[in-house]
């Protein structure tokens, strides 16, 4: 007999037929009844079980984690909480799991617990329903742009130019730490390394995915990216995932317009996709929420954040106006920010994007047009000569989610900036080129997918929105 999903059995009309599954035993009670779950979704099928006639050793089997095979009738349920369930009439154990050692029992673990047990804790609830989601969330992201004319490009993953200056990077190579031939000077000769050249793990796809912008139109990457930053934070990864479309004859009105409708609408169908998913994680909310001090409460319960976000236009703000609300506002002058702001040209640091996104606007907020000095160099300049055409997407409780800009296509611009900041313009020639050949107005952005699924799923550690977090002093499984 084959095998159905719990997922399919839910879903199916199969009344006082005979049904055959396999799954994980999350709770057994009373010797009579198994909740099971095999990941296909968050509602597990009780399985009742006939124990007087069941062999008692078996019976001690059916523990907490152990893997079992069910066969018997699915009857509507007697009991409440369930409509359906199943009337064992074969049992069988595939996989024992010692109840003494298994880690993950039926009560309530903290997240830093289910963290050093990353490899199980996705026999959780909670997790079996984020990383659902996240799958959701990744799926949705490659229609969206399928659907609108976008290829997606695989950007390389080791590079050999560190100029886009987004983050400290990895180094990759062959080399021995102790036994690095050396040159002349006694600096590491990269020139024998594999490579014959330094090389690192990629930051962004950014600047390939322009050379493909260029000739395709309308391209996108979604690959991880890294960076060596020493951010403890509950918003940084040392390994994430970034999208990054890039699009040929769009300016920065253009890509502000593509970025708010593609957080929409992927948005828009993991509410449809994942609805039981997000009605799980959105009770597990509201339960947390109870346990935390009144003022640290959040306003709306998941969902209708989430609904809010789709349905509402995002506000779009240049950095001078913003600049003028932040050092005008209450915590401003009452010198509750930790960087105070006083004059126009500072770095907007995280606790100043919250203020303006959760305080004063209480929407998601586009900040365009930044000082030029606090953006990178491939940033278009403005004819003010001082702003650049960049943009952020600034979200609640998540903060910056998207980071892009409307790119400097001209040559000479381009070539004097990079001189300004000292960037050696040889490393750029590939980049240059594309300026050099059929220049074109283009811009795109990179969104943080972890800081995505954060959002979507309200988790407030970017650590429990990806399988195996890499942070600082972290690399474990
Ligand atoms: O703002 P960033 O640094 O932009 C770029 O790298 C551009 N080259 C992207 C582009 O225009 N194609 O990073 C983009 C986004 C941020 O807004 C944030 O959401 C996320 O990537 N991000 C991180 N997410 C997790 N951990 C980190 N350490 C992150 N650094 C950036
Ligand atoms: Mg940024």
């Amino acid at each position: 007999m084959s095998r159905i999903t719990v997922a399919e059995l839910l879903q199916s009309d199969k009344i006082s037929q005979e049904v055959h599954i396999k799954g994980w035993v999350r709770t057994f009670r009373a010797n009579r009844f198994i909740a099971l779950n095999d990941g296909s979704t968050i509602n597990n099928i009780q399985c009742v079980v006939d124990f007087e006639n069941t062999n008692e050793t078996l019976l001690k089997r059916i523990t907490t984690g152990a893997a079992v095979s069910v066969t018997g009738t699915l009857i509507e349920s007697q009991g409440k909480g369930q409509k359906v369930e199943i009337s064992v009439t074969k049992i069988e154990i595939l996989g024992d799991s010692n109840p003494e050692e298994y880690p993950i029992q039926p009560k309530r673990h903290s997240l830093e617990f289910l963290r050093e047990n990353a490899h199980l804790r996705i026999r959780t609830n909670t997790f079996a329903a984020v990383m659902r989601v996240r799958s959701a969330l990744s799926f949705a992201v490659h229609k969206y742009f399928t659907e609108n004319g976008f290829y997606n490009f695989h950007a390389p993953i080791i590079t050999g130019s560190d100029a886009e200056g987004a983050g400290e990077m990895f180094k990759v190579s062959v080399f021995e730490p102790n036994d690095a031939p050396k040159d002349e000077e006694g600096n590491v000769d990269f020139s024998q390394d594999f490579f014959g050249k330094e090389t690192n793990l990629t930051v962004s796809g950014q600047l390939e995915a322009e050379t493909y912008a260029m000739a395709l139109g309308k391209v996108y990457t979604f690959g991880p990216t890294f960076r060596a930053e020493n951010s403890n934070t509950t918003r940084h990864l040392a390994e994430f995932w970034m999208v990054e479309p890039e699009v040929a004859f769009m300016d920065l009105d253009g890509n502000m317009d593509l970025g708010e409708d593609f957080i929409k609408k992927v948005i828009q169908d993991v509410l449809v996709s994942c609805k039981d998913d997000i009605e799980f994680l959105e009770q597990r909310l509201l339960q947390e929420e109870k346990s935390k001090p009144a003022i640290e409460r959040s306003e709306m319960p998941l969902i209708e954040k989430l609904k809010f976000v789709t349905e509402n236009d995002f506000k779009r703000v240049s950095y001078t106006e913003a600049i003028d609300i932040l050092r005008n506002s209450k915590p401003n002058k009452k010198k509750k920010f930790q960087f105070p702001i006083n004059e126009w040209g500072a770095d907007l640091q995280s606790e100043h994007e919250r203020f303006l996104v959760e305080k004063h606007f209480k929407c998601p907020v586009i900040l365009f047009d930044y000082p030029a000095d606090i953006k990178a160099f491939y940033m278009r300049l403005n004819e003010d000569g001082k702003t650049v055409r960049a943009m952020d997407i600034l979200f609640p409780g998540i903060g910056e989610i998207v980071g892009g800009a409307q790119r400097e296509e001209r040559l000479d611009v381009l070539k004097e900036k990079i001189k300004a900041l000292d960037i050696d313009e040889k490393e750029l020639w590939w980049y240059l080129d594309t300026r050099k050949f059929g220049t074109a107005v283009h811009s795109g952005f990179g969104l943080g997918f972890e800081r995505l699924v954060q959002f979507v799923t309200g988790m407030g550690n970017i650590r429990d929105v990806i399988p195996f977090p890499r942070t600082p002093q972290n690399a474990e499984f």
